[in-house]
């Protein structure tokens, strides 16, 4: 059986020049292969230290037992900053926390049920739009993009892509994704501190219009719900939550911040999954053909319970996760000096989390750059999941969206297996890299049918 894609990596001794050389095409095959059986790697700069951590209990120590201890890396957030301002994908302490105490509720268990049907609505749409495309060779990427974003706007904000200003704001995205990878290559690259970073005019502007985008949806939200007819949806209830410390709710400004983050983490990263999840359903026919059996039990509408019933969708959904974390890889900055399985780390180097390496951990893993839903249920599979597996990173910065895009990834799944059928091109494979999450280098694309 032939292995999902991964990129090749490069060889373990290479120049500085050539490192960045690498670097700036893609994060992933920039990286040697001795990291997929690594414990932890150094990479000495002349300015500052970086650290791959793959060892599990010390993963668990930056994320769940001493995060505060390892805050998010400065550098990351610098390329991203324009467009998020202070939004909690990129603040920290105690203003990292007012923030998740007013936005978690949002996401709760109970309301997830509630955002249901507005989850259900968009994917009939997505359905609907792949289905008219039978008989085609259809690009996957751009489709699972515009459901995701679909998804976004209707459970955040009531309204279907098709709103004008949503529309604008996905236009705005595209842009924008172009333009700025998730993980700066500063957090890499031997560039001191006090180096002044210039954005690129393209990346400012975009940031800027999308950022007025957003600032009135939320002007238009504030004054629905001061005159009592706001819709029930997740901006309302995040912009209603007060903190229970302060008693305070966010401001518009602190809310186009995190709205923000709510679109470009929750829809790129989703549109990401689902696309390699379709590509790797269309590999492996016998799993597309289980998926479809089971997602008959969705009928026409169904019951957001029902979700819970689709095993297999949920298994492959997980298994794609695994082999193609929409994010990478995470990086955290020391604030003390610490020591690593005997290693010195100085205070300020970098941390760098890897669920890309950790998932293909060659001495954790069984078969680990094997497609095989099925090893959720074996031995292997259950301890890895719990010490070896963040795709959704780990501890109290763990993603606010992970329930949601698990219910979002297994639906839109079986919705589209159950009405259709994919088959890879011979010879398209895609290649996977690191844009601001893990795409196919030159999309992914699909044979359409109806079944
Ligand atoms: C398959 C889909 C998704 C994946 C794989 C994913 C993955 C992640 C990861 C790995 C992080 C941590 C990043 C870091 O610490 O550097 C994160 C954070 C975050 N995600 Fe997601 N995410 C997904 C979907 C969503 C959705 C649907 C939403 C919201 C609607 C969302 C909102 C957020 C937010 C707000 C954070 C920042 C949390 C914090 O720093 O406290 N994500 N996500």
């Amino acid at each position: 059986m032939t292995l999902p894609p991964k990129p090749a990596s490069r060889p373990d001794t290479v120049s500085l020049r050539r490192y960045l050389k690498l670097f700036r095409q893609d994060l992933l095959s920039a990286q040697p292969e001795r990291l997929y059986r690594a414990w932890m790697a150094e990479f000495r700069t002349p300015f500052f230290r970086s650290y791959l951590v793959n060892q599990p209990d010390l993963v668990t120590t930056v994320l769940k037992e001493r995060p505060l201890d390892f805050p998010k890396s400065g550098r990351i957030s610098e390329g991203l900053r324009p467009l998020l301002g202070e939004s909690v994908f990129l603040t920290n302490g105690a203003q990292w926390q007012r923030q998740r105490r007013i936005i978690d509720p949002a996401f709760e268990g109970g309301r997830l049920r509630e955002t249901y049907p507005a989850m259900w609505a968009a994917s009939q749409a997505a359905l609907a739009r792949l289905s008219e495309r039978a008989g085609e060779t259809v690009e996957i990427e751009e489709q699972t993009s515009h459901a995701a974003a679909d998804i976004i706007f209707r459970t955040l904000f009531s309204i279907p892509i098709e709103d004008a200003l949503a529309a604008q704001v996905f236009h705005e995205f595209r842009a924008y994704q172009r333009t700025q990878p998730i993980l700066n290559l500063a957090a890499f690259l031997p560039l001191p501190r006090w180096m002044p970073r210039f954005f690129r005019a393209d990346t400012r502007q975009a940031a800027r219009r999308i950022r007025a985008l957003i600032t009135a949806l939320c002007e238009r939200r504030r004054a629905e719900i001061e005159a009592g007819t706001a819709p029930d949806d997740l901006a309302t209830k995040i912009m209603t939550t007060a903190d229970l410390e302060t008693g305070e709710t966010f401001s518009t400004g602190e809310m186009v911040d995190q709205v923000a983050i709510f679109f470009l983490a929750g829809h790129e990263t989703s549109a990401s999954a689902l696309a390699w999840a379709l590509y790797l359903v269309a590999t492996h026919p016998e799993w597309q053909e289980r998926l479809a059996e089971e997602a008959q039990l969705l009928g026409d509408a169904p019951a957001f319970s029902d979700i819970a019933r689709l095993r297999l969708s949920r298994d492959v959904f997980r298994e794609t996760l695994r082999l193609y974390p929409p994010v990478p890889m995470m990086v955290r900055e020391t604030r003390c000096p610490e020591r690593f399985r005997d290693r010195d780390v100085p205070k300020g180097a970098q941390i760098v989390l890897s669920p890309w390496h950790q998932h293909r951990h060659a001495r954790l893993w069984d078969n680990p750059d094997g497609f095989d839903p099925s090893r959720w249920g074996t031995e292997n599979g259950r301890s890895c999941a719990r010490e070896a597996y963040m795709p959704f990173s780990a501890g109290p910065r763990v993603c606010t969206g992970a329930g949601f895009a698990m219910v979002e990834g297994v639906l839109m799944l079986s919705l589209v297996l159950r009405d259709l059928k994919l088959t890879a091109l011979p010879g398209k494979v895609p290649e996977p890299v690191a844009f601001l999450t893990v795409r196919a280098r030159d999309g992914i694309h699909l044979q359409v049918e109806r079944r």
